[in-house]
């Protein structure tokens, strides 16, 4: 069978996608391409000018908005300006390794930006969603030992790589709790999740486990990289698929359905973890 590529995508015209995180990286390439063909694109960034910049010249229907996904007033904000049907939304924004700090909502900055503010903004969005979410997760969630009850990091020392592999299994758990909710409400609405292997961007830049660059050859380019969000993005999978480069462990290839580790089809895991955030945020208790 032929590899999917990007030359794959159907024609998306008349559909709205959000991408966030979209000036950079993996999310740049994924609203380009949606763009491409033909879909309206919403990139929601944190620095407005640097995503105009990013899609300056690029062909397509583009419209940048500010979003800082870990600052739950941005996030609010930006769900309440929202109007109108949105098919896609990417929970692509994201940060790996960074040392312990709070946002301004008391949040451990690494949890919020890749986990507690997308799940806080799915849920306001949730009613204009017509076809599905994707979340960007990670192969190092299977490296997780969540704690669902600290899952903000308030009760233990902070260990940054910790809390990245902790907040993408968080995410899987989310995916997997979203599709039960969209499922017994009879929402046609599917949650679906991607990563993309080990892909050659600038998330691992500061880090002190940035081998990236050194090993490229054997790694994702940002393109291959976004692809496994593009096709969970636009295929028909079912609810809660998850989907990852098909090279050997998961790190570099074309997309194929694959399975989450063992942990994150945890149901009751999956229940307990959105009920904390609900309670933490204040957002979800009755969603879907
Ligand atoms: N690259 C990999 O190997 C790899 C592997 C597994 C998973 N992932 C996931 O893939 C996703 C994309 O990462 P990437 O590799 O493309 O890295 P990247 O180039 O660093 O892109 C991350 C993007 O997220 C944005 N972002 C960070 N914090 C944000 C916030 N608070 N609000 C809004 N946007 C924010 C960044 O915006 P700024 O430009 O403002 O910093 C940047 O555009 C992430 O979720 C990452 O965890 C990547």
């Amino acid at each position: 069978m032929a590899r999917w590529t990007a030359a794959d995508l159907p024609d998306l015209s008349g559909r709205t996608v959000l991408v966030t995180g979209a000036g950079s990286g993996i999310g740049l390439v994924a609203a380009r391409e949606l763009a491409r063909v033909g879909a309206r694109v919403t990139l929601g960034v944190r620095d407005v000018e640097k995503g105009r910049r990013a899609v300056a010249g690029m062909p397509g229907d583009f419209d940048v908005r500010h979003l800082d996904v870990a600052d739950l007033r941005s996030v609010r904000s930006f769900a309440q300006a929202w109007t109108g049907p949105l098919d896609i939304l990417v929970n692509n924004a994201g940060v790996m390794d960074v040392p312990a700090a709070r946002t301004a909502d008391g949040l451990d900055v690494q949890t919020a930006t890749n986990y507690t503010g997308p799940f806080v903004l799915t849920n306001l969005l949730l009613p204009y969603l017509t076809d599905r979410v994707v979340s960007v997760t990670s192969q190092l969630h299977r490296r997780s030992k969540l704690d669902v009850d600290d899952f903000d990091w308030r009760a233990r020392r902070y260990r940054p790589m910790k809390a990245y592999q902790d907040s993408k299994l968080a995410l899987v758990l989310f995916s997997l709790e979203l599709q039960r909710r969209l499922t017994a409400s009879g929402s046609p609405v599917r949650s679906v999740l991607a990563h993309p292997g080990i892909a050659t961007t600038s998330l691992a830049a500061h880090s002190s486990a940035n081998l990236v660059n050194r090993f490229a050859f054997l790694l994702n380019d940002p393109e291959h990289g976004a692809l496994p969000t593009l096709y969970a993005a636009t295929q028909d999978l079912p609810g809660n698929a998850f989907v990852g480069p098909d090279g050997l462990g998961g790190i570099k290839g074309h997309p194929a359905v694959r399975r989450p580790a063992k942990v994150g089809l945890d149901r009751s895991r999956a229940t307990a973890l959105w009920q904390a955030t609900a309670a933490l945020t204040g957002v979800g208790e009755g969603a879907a």
